[in-house]
């Protein structure tokens, strides 16, 4: 028996660091949503224990892959054991933001719990979830989210904020160079000066939810500053994006991908991403990873 789950990459809109805590993670006030864009994850049962296979050699499938160690979480909870082959897809770059390793850790629960004839209900899976990653809460929820404490609580944007969102077309393009997440926070630490205090990081967020502002208002990421420092050319490719083409732009969690909201909603904005992509690519260099995407 098989299945096959698809394992959507997110982008954060709005994402507030507001202090660190005793535990070592920091507490965050974010918007964040699924994209129509992600990776595959095929789960067929058979063979020897888990096994993991990848079409990205740059993807380790060992113990510390996300997929098989939500598996063996999946198997310690509900003691159903049976041997599984999963095949990654991979197409979210690594190191991005875009939270592609929490994303096939919840692919893997789905497939699993659907192997195993739905053993375990949401509350359960979010429980699971919680301890792979501080992204997991919001690729179960699948629907634009406000994420608080280090991510795991979620609840979904009331409807008229989330259509703010929803469907907006979007350029997402990473340098070849990755931030690795711990790396970008511990930076964070280090400079001390850019956390937005929390009643400021909710009023901030309050005054886009009860107002009427499109989704160029909610941008804000002040993990910017501590990326920034250190790979100079990301913030010049925004600013250079922005003179030119007059959108949006702003890095999605902890970097180092980037994204600009594009203008049209429709096959119009065509010409606006092929004209973006190409100085992109004359700003970067070949090797910058681009997609076109839409907020889910
Ligand atoms: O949970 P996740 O695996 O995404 O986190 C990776 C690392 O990023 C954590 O070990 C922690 O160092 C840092 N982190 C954090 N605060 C968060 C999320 C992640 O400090 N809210």
């Amino acid at each position: 028996m098989g299945v096959t789950v698809f394992s959507p990459a997110k982008l954060n809109l709005f994402l507030a660091v507001t202090g660190r805590r005793p535990d070592g993670f920091h507490d965050l006030v974010s918007v964040a949503a699924p994209l129509d864009f992600g990776d595959e994850l095929e789960a067929e049962t058979g063979g020897r224990g888990y096994a993991l296979a990848c079409d990205d050699p740059a993807v380790p499938v060992d113990g510390s892959n996300l997929v098989l160690r939500a598996a063996g979480a999946y198997a310690v909870a509900t003691g159903w054991d049976e041997p599984v082959r999963f095949r990654l897809t991979k197409r979210i770059p690594v190191g991005a933001g875009l939270g592609g390793g929490s994303s096939n850790a919840v692919a893997a629960l789905r497939a699993l719990n659907q192997l195993a004839g739905g053993r375990l209900g949401e509350a359960q899976l979010a429980g699971l979830a919680a301890a792979l990653g501080s992204d997991c809460a919001l690729f179960l929820a699948q629907a634009p989210v406000v994420m608080r404490g280090r991510g795991e609580r979620v609840e979904p944007l009331a409807p008229g904020a989330a259509a703010r969102l929803r469907g907006r077309r979007v350029l997402v393009f990473k340098p070849a160079f990755g931030i690795s997440t711990p790396w970008a926070y511990g930076r964070m630490v280090a400079r001390g000066t850019d956390y937005l205090p929390a009643d400021q990081a909710e009023a901030r967020l309050a005054r886009w939810l009860g107002g009427e502002a499109a989704a160029e208002e909610l941008l804000y990421n002040n993990m910017e500053p501590a990326a920034f420092e250190k790979y100079v050319p990301l913030p010049l490719l925004l600013a250079k994006l922005r003179a030119e083409f007059g959108v949006a732009v702003a890095m999605s969690g902890s970097g180092s991908a980037c994204y600009a909201l594009l203008h049209e909603p429709d096959t119009r904005g065509d010409a606006e991403v092929t004209a973006m992509s190409r100085r992109l690519r004359e700003w970067a260099g070949a090797e910058i990873f681009m997609q076109e995407a839409r907020l889910a």
